[in-house]
C-alpha cells in the first residue's frame, strides 16, 4: 500500500504546482455572464475497490500465507539456477515467461555439427523466483479479476522428446498443462567426448534394438551414445509425463500402456490445491500432506478433500487406510523393488543404483533400499564414495540398450513420488514390463 500512497501523494503535488504555473501566467479580463448549470455527472469508480477484489484479507492475503509452505517459493532452485538459461524456462519466474510468450519450441536443431536444444530462456530474463506473477502472468494489468487468468494452459511438447511427443490434458479447461510446463521430464543426449553432436538418445531405439551395447566396456570399443554417470538421468520432473502417460520407454510385455481414470477426469489442482487445507496440505502449498520433509513415516498425514468430492471418491471416501490408497502404493512399491533388484543383478553383489538412507532424499521410503534414481558411480563432488569407476576397478558394467531404457522407467515410476496414484496403469505397465524385457534379453 506504500507505493499507491506516494503515487497519489506526487499526482496531488503535480496538480498542485500545475494550477500554481496556470495562475500565474494568465490575464484576467471582467468577469462573463454565469452559464447554465451543468447536469449531474455519473458516479466515479473509486478504483480502490477493483483492488479489493483481491486485496482482501480472503484472498491475496490468505492465499500469501499458504504460498509460503510451497516449495515453489521456499525452494531454493530459482536462487542457484538464476543465469542459466537452460535452466531457466522451469526454474525462474522471467525464463518461464519468456518461453511461454515467446512460444519457445522444445526442438533440437543441428547447428555447426552440434544439436542445440532450443528449449532454453535467454541471459536477460533467467531470474525471479517461482511467485504469484509466473502463474498468474496478467496480474496488475487491467485490475480486474480477469488478471488471475493461467499464464498458459496451451499443450505441452516435450522437450525430453525434442517435441517429438506433446502433453495435453484438457480436462477443467487445460489447467494441468500450466504444471506440465515445468514438470516434465528432461532429453537424455550423447555424451559429447564420445560424439561431438551431442544428439538426443533415439529412445524408440531402445524399444526396437534391445540388444545393442549402448555402453560397452571391451577396450577399444566406440562408443557412440550415452555416458552412464552419477547423474545419467531425466532430471526431477517426471510427474508430468506419468500423469500423461506419456515419455516412458514401452517395452512390450504383458501390461498394456493404458492410463487410469485420473489423467482423464482428475487436473493436478485437484489433488494438489484442494481446500480446506488439512495442515500444510492443498491449496496454494501445493503439498499432499502434512509433512514438509520428503520422509515418509506411519503418522504421515494425507489431504484427502481433493479425493472425497462428488463425481470422484465422494461415494467410497479414501483415507490412507483404504485399499484403493493403500494396497495400489504397496503393490507400485514391490513392483518398483523387483525392478531395482532386476537391474542390479549385473553388479555382481553390489547394486547399481545410489541408495541414500538420509532425510535429503526426496524419494526415502519409497523403496526398501531407498533408491533415489542416481547411479552409485564415483564423482568427485556429486558422490565421492561412489563405488563404480568408468576407467578403474571396479568398472561400471556395459549397458545394453534394454537395460537404459529400464533404467529410465525406473526413474520415471520413482520419481513420480506418488507409488502410482498418479497413474496406476501406466506405471504397472512400465515396471512389469521392463523386468520382462531384461529376463527376455537374459539379464
Ligand atoms: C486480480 C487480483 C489483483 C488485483 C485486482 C490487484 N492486485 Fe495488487 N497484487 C495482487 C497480487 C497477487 C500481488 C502479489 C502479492 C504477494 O506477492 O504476496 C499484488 C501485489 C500488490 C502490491 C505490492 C507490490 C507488488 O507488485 O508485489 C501493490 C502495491 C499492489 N498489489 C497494488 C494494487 C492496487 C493499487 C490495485 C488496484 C488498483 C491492485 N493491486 C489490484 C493481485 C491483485
Ligand atoms: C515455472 C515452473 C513451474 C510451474 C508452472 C509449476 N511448478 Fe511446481 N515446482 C517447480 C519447481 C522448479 C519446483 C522445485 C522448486 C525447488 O526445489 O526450489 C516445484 C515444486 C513443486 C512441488 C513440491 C515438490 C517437492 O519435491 O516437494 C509440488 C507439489 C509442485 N511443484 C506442484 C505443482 C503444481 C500442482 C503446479 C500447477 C498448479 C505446479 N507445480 C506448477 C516448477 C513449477
Ligand atoms: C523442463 C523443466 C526443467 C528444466 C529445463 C530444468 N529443471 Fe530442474 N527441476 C524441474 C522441476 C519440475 C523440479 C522439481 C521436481 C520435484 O521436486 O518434483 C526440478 C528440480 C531441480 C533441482 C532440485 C532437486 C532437489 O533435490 O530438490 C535442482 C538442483 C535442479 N532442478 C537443477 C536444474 C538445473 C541445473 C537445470 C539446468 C541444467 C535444470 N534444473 C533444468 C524442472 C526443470
Ligand atoms: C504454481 C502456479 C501458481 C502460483 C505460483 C500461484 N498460483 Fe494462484 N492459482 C493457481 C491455479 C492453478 C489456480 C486455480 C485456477 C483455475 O483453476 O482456474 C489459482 C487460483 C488463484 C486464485 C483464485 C482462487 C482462490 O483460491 O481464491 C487466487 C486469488 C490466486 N490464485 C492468487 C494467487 C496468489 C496471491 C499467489 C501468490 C501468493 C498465487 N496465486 C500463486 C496457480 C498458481
Ligand atoms: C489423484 C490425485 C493427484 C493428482 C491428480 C496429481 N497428483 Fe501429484 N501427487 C499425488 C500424491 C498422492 C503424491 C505423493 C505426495 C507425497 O508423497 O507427499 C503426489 C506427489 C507429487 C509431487 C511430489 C510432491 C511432494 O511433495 O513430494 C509433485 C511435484 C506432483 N505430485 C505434481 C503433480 C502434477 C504436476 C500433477 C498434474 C500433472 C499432479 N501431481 C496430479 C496426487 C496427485
Amino acid at each position: 500500500m506504500k507505493n499507491v500512497t506516494k503515487i497519489f501523494l506526487a499526482a496531488a503535488l503535480f496538480i498542485a504546482a500545475a494550477g500554481f504555473v496556470l495562475t500565474s501566467c494568465t490575464k484576467e479580463g471582467p468577469q462573463g455572464p454565469s452559464g447554465t448549470n451543468g447536469t449531474n455527472g455519473t458516479d466515479g469508480k473509486d478504483a480502490a475497490e477493483t483492488c479489493k477484489q483481491c486485496h482482501a484479507k480472503a484472498v491475496v492475503d490468505r492465499i500469501a500465507t499458504q504460498f509460503e509452505l510451497s516449495k515453489h517459493s521456499w525452494g531454493s532452485a530459482a536462487f542457484e539456477e538464476a543465469g542459466n538459461p537452460g535452466c531457466d524456462p522451469c526454474h525462474t519466474q522471467l525464463g518461464f515467461l519468456y518461453v511461454v510468450d515467446n512460444n519457445i519450441p522444445a526442438t533440437f536443431t543441428l547447428t555447426g555439427g552440434k544439436w542445440v536444444n532450443n528449449y532454453s530462456a535467454v541471459y536477460s530474463a533467467s531470474i525471479g523466483a517461482i511467485s504469484c506473477f509466473t502463474c498468474h502472468s496478467s496480474l496488475h494489468t487491467t485490475y480486474g479479476a480477469a488478471d488471475l487468468a493461467l499464464s498458459t494452459t496451451a499443450a505441452v511438447p516435450m522437450t525430453m522428446r525434442g517435441g517429438a511427443l506433446t502433453i495435453d490434458l484438457t480436462q477443467d479447461s487445460s489447467r494441468s498443462n500450466l504444471c506440465v510446463k515445468c514438470h516434465q521430464p528432461r532429453p537424455l543426449t550423447a555424451n559429447t567426448s564420445y560424439d561431438p553432436s551431442g544428439r538426443l538418445l533415439n529412445y524408440d531405439s531402445l524399444v526396437i534394438d534391445p540388444l545393442f551395447v549402448q555402453y560397452d566396456t571391451t577396450p577399444g570399443a566406440q562408443n557412440k551414445g550415452i555416458k552412464p554417470s552419477y547423474r545419467m538421468h531425466n532430471h526431477y520432473g517426471v510427474v508430468g509425463a506419468v500423469f500423461a502417460g506419456k515419455g516412458g520407454i514401452e517395452y512390450p510385455g504383458t501390461e498394456d500402456y493404458n492410463s487410469s481414470p485420473h489423467t482423464t477426469v482428475a487436473s493436478c489442482q485437484d489433488c494438489h490445491m484442494s481446500e480446506p487445507m488439512y495442515g500444510i496440505a492443498g491449496g496454494h502449498a501445493f503439498n499432499m500432506r502434512n509433512a514438509k520433509e520428503s520422509a515418509l513415516s506411519s503418522s504421515t498425514t494425507w489431504n484427502f478433500s481433493g479425493c472425497n468430492v462428488t463425481g470422484c471418491h465422494a461415494l467410497n471416501p479414501l483415507d490412507a487406510n483404504t485399499a484403493k490408497f493403500k494396497n495400489t502404493r504397496t503393490e507400485i512399491q514391490g513392483l518398483l523393488n523387483d525392478l531395482a533388484a532386476k537391474i542390479n543383478a549385473v553388479g555382481g553383489g553390489h547394486d547399481l543404483l545410489h541408495r541414500d538412507a538420509s532425510a535429503t532424499n526426496l524419494w526415502w521410503g519409497l523403496t526398501t533400499n531407498n533408491y533415489d534414481g542416481y547411479l552409485d558411480i564415483y564423482d568427485a563432488s556429486s558422490n565421492p564414495t561412489g563405488y563404480w569407476k568408468l576407467t578403474s576397478q571396479p568398472k561400471f558394467p556395459s549397458l545394453l540398450n534394454v537395460q537404459v531404457g529400464a533404467l529410465i522407467n525406473f526413474q520415471f515410476c520413482l520419481r513420480e513420488y506418488s507409488l502410482g496414484i498418479h497413474n496406476t496403469q501406466y506405471v504397472r505397465a512400465l515396471l512389469t514390463n521392463s523386468v520382462q524385457a531384461l529376463t527376455a534379453a537374459g539379464l
